[in-house]
Parts: structure tokens; sequence; C-alpha cells
């Protein structure tokens, strides 16, 4: 099955932090590939900006690189490659400086889409904001891409907000949290709202849990220093897995536009309740076999940084009532694999006697590897051995389901940028989503800050701690297997 791309605006696209890291790995391997697609139109311009003196030539230089490094299979188009860094330009700015803004307001055009990505850290937002005002390049049509760590706790964050706002109305901010940027996560709203089959059972009579896993392979790479001051609560769960849980639990919106899917979002953060401390595990990654422990990685023999958290939290609506919905997420696991698993009840009474197993149905959504989703149902086990029941899944993996070949496969970046142009604000958090998840993890990290919890050590390569496990075991329930 071939997809439909169609065609945006023709836009100029301001990458501050143009020669970052972000930037190079995703942002630029992901406009080329929507080049190639035909998504982007001719005359669209893509204009990188940082501190570094070079020329554009230097700039299309670097992103050539770039391309080659992490455009994948694509990159092998050198036509394609040569068109797509023509329509490339560079600015040496300082966001703190004045030099290299007139250049800038003489590349950027006003009579087509203007977006500006702030691939910069934090601090510099306001800087940027404020001068693309005073130089009169940022119009009140023109977007704005920010990127997360979005405040480190309520103070921050409300703070952030009030500095963009200063100078751009809520619905020019694109917060961007890649993680909904994912086909799978797409398809979850697709699946829950265009089918009858699944919205009538998605509710405590019928599901019996709910467990949403990220489990990275990767430790803390060289953002050791940022990690420890972090950690995988601030790093993953206020914004990645609480997103995924909103929108496995939230209501259904009134249609698929911005405000209604993020006012329902808003909805299950506020309904979430304060979790008790022993339904939180924390835990620190040791040295495995093939690598040192998170206390090495990150240079602090006393961290007290969680590189692992696993909670059960509670969602106060007629919904989901009494349904634990089971979070969990680390650095240096068995494998790297995300997914939501609803695990729907026992039946009631079973007819099958022979079978003295317990069946159950699960629908589990597969953000990564190999996006997809697969519904585990029981049948009769094949041959003449009387009536055996067996569970099988009915496996849907997008690019073979779907016949998707790597060009169609789009990047979470790539994709949402397209909506950034597009004016579509569905899948970018709202300032008031983003205060609202703080102000539900502030007093649970404060909490844990306040009496000193040492989180507990887990083996590199492992599912996380025992802790963890007890977690569920505690209730009755086990955690999935987490498999790459
Ligand atoms: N990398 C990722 O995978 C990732 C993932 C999620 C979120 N983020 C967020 O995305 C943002 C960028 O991350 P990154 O990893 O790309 O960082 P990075 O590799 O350190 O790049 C930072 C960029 O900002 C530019 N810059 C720094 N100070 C500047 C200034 N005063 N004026 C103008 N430009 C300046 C740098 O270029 P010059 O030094 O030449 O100025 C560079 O292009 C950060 O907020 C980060 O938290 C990154």
């Amino acid at each position: 099955m071939v997809s439909r791309v169609i065609p945006v605006d023709t836009f100029d696209l301001v990458i501050f932090g143009g020669t970052g890291d972000l930037a190079r790995r995703k942002i630029l391997p992901g406009l080329f590939r929507r080049f190639l697609s035909g998504q982007m139109p001719e005359g669209s311009r893509i204009i990188g900006a940082a501190r570094s003196e070079m020329d554009s030539d230097g700039y299309r230089e670097m992103i050539a690189d770039a391309v080659a490094e992490f455009g994948g299979e694509e990159s092998k188009d050198k036509k394609g490659l040569q068109a797509f860094l023509a329509c490339l330009d560079y600015v040496a700015i300082d966001a703190k400086g004045e030099g290299g803004w007139a250049e800038l307001a003489a590349l950027v055009r006003h009579d087509v889409v203007q977006a500006f990505y702030f691939s910069v850290a934090p601090s510099l937002f306001g800087d940027l904001a404020e001068r693309l005002h005073s130089n009169k390049i940022a119009t009140s049509d023109s977007r704005i891409v920010v990127e997360k760590p979005f405040g480190r706790d309520l103070e921050s964050a409300r703070a952030l907000n009030a500095t963009l706002a200063a100078h751009f109305d809520e619905s020019q901010i694109y917060r961007i949290d890649h993680y909904l940027g994912k086909e799978t996560v797409q398809n979850l709203m697709a699946v829950r709202f265009g089918n009858v089959l699944f919205e009538p059972l998605w509710n405590n009579h019928y599901v019996d849990h709910i467990q949403i896993t990220v489990a990275e392979t990767v430790g803390v790479g060289g953002r050791g220093a940022y990690y420890d001051k972090s950690g995988a609560m601030r790093d993953m769960v206020q914004n990645h897995l609480m997103q995924l849980l909103c929108l496995i639990a939230m209501e259904p919106p009134s249609q698929f536009g911005a405000d209604s899917v993020r006012d329902e979002k808003l909805k299950v953060i506020r309904a979430l309740q304060p979790i008790d401390h022993h339904h939180i595990v924390r835990g620190q990654y040791d040295a495995g076999r093939d690598g040192q422990g998170y206390r090495a990685d990150v240079e602090n023999p006393r961290s007290f940084t969680e590189s692992f958290i696993a909670m059960r939290c509670h969602i106060a609506n007629w919904r989901w009532a009494g349904v634990p919905f089971y979070l969990r997420t680390g650095k240096r696991m068995k494998a790297r694999s995300s997914e939501i698993a609803v695990v729907f009840k026992d039946l009631g009474h079973s007819i099958f006697e022979e079978d003295e197993a317990r069946h159950r149905n699960i629908l589990s959504i597969r953000l990564q590897p190999n996006e997809g989703m697969d519904l585990q149902v029981t049948i009769k086990e094949p041959g003449p051995g009387g009536m055996r029941l067996i569970d099988v899944p009915l496996d849907m993996t997008f690019a073979e389901a779907l016949g998707a070949d790597d060009h169609e496969v789009t990047d979470a970046y790539e994709r949402l940028i397209m909506d950034v142009i597009r004016g579509n604000q569905t899948l970018f958090m709202r300032g008031d989503e983003v205060e609202a998840a703080w102000a539900w993890t502030d007093p649970l990290i404060n909490a844990w800050e306040a009496r000193n919890d040492v989180p507990k050590l887990y083996d590199a390569g492992s599912a996380g701690p025992e802790d963890a496990m007890m977690l569920l075991h505690r209730d009755g329930r086990r955690w999935r297997e987490i498999k790459g």
C-alpha cells in the first residue's frame, strides 16, 4: 500500500541550533526524507542558525555529512541530496547578541509559512523570542517549535510559558514530544475512535489493568551531567509516559481537533491521584558485564538519581475507578522496547471445563521496535486433543501489514515538523498540559528528595530492580516481558 503524500504549503523554516546534535541527527535527515517524498514544496527554504562562523556552503557540507551518517538508505540518492542542499542557508547568530539578525530578517519571507525551531537550550528561548520580535522577523502567523525539557518543575515550566507568551500566542507555540509523532501513537487514537469494537470495552468493567513500558538499552551516554540533575521521572515520565497515559485513558474528544484532544488529555492529568511512595520504585543501574554502573557514567559516586522508575497510578473518574495503570521506564534494560498493554479481565465464567489455564485478551500497542499492535485472543488448540485452549496473537506490524518500505515509514520528527507547517497542533503539548503534568510529578519528586530516598540497584541488562516486580506481584499481577 503506497501512502499518499500531500505537499504542505511553501515555508521558511529557521533552525536555531542548526549545527547541534538534534538538528544533524534528526531534524535535517527527516526534512531530507520529506523533500525526497515530494512533501516539501519547491521554493521552501531551511535556514540553519547558530554561533559558529561559517557560510551557507560550509553549512551544506555539514548537513551533507549529517545526512550521510544519519539519513539511512535515502542518503544514497546523490541527485536528491544536491537538490535538497540547495534549499539550505546558514546565518551565524548568537541568541544573546545582536549580530546576524539583520541578515536573517533579509532571508525570511513574510508571504510563506514561517516556522522557527528552537533546537537550543531552554535558557535561550526568551532571547530568541525577544529578538525575533525586536528585529521584526516573526509575525502573528509565525510558528515556534520548542524542545523538551520544558522546565524541570512547575515553577520553571510556568516561567518558560510566560517567557514565550510575552511574544507568541499559544496557537503559535508547538511544544514537541516526539513520542506523539509515532505512527503507533496516532494509530492508538484511530483504533480507539475509528472502530466500534474497542470503545465499549475501554473501562473498568472490562479492563483489569494497563501497563506502559518504555525500556532503553542505552545508558546515559554523553548526557551524564544533564541526566543526573533530571532522572527518569523528569526525563521520561513527566512527558512521554504521561502523554501515552493520556491518550490511552482520555474520553473520546468531540472531534479530532487540537484543542478537543488536548482538553481531554488535560482532564486525565488532572484526575491522576497522588501516589503513595510504596507504589513507586526507583532504581539505578549497576555495572553489568559490558559496562560501568550509573554512578560511574555520571561521575557522581553519591548520586541518588533514578535511571529507572516504576509506579502504580490511578485515575479518579468513572471510567477508570479501580483500574491500576502501571508505568515503568529505565535505562540499560534487557531490551529496547516500548509498549502499552491493555490487559482485559478474566472471563466471568468459562464453559470449557477441560481447560484450567487462565486466558486473557491483551491488546498491546508497540511503539518500538516494529511499530504495530497485537491482540491476544483465545482459540482452540488445533488437533484432536479435545477442547484445549491456547492464546495466540493477532499481530499487525505496520511495516508488514501495510507493505510500507523505508520511504514510507516516517520518523516522528519529520511527521511533527510537517504538522507545524500545516498549523496542526493536535500532537503537540499545550502549556496548561505541561504545567498540570509538573503539578502532579513535583510533589512525588519533592517527597523522595526530602526523605533522601536511595534508588534500588539493578543489574544492567535486566528488567529493573526486584522491587519493581513486587509492585505487581503484590497485586497478583506480573509485568509483561521486555522483548526487543
Ligand atoms: N539531541 C537530542 O536527541 C535531543 C532530544 C530531545 C531534546 N533535545 C533538546 O534539543 C535542544 C538541542 O539539543 P542538542 O542535542 O542539539 O544540543 P547541542 O548538540 O548542544 O546543540 C546546541 C545548538 O545550539 C547552538 N547554540 C548554543 N548556544 C547558542 C547561542 N547562544 N546562540 C545561538 N545558538 C547557540 C549550538 O551551536 P553553536 O555552539 O555553534 O552556537 C548548537 O547548534 C536542547 O534543548 C535539548 O535538550 C535534544
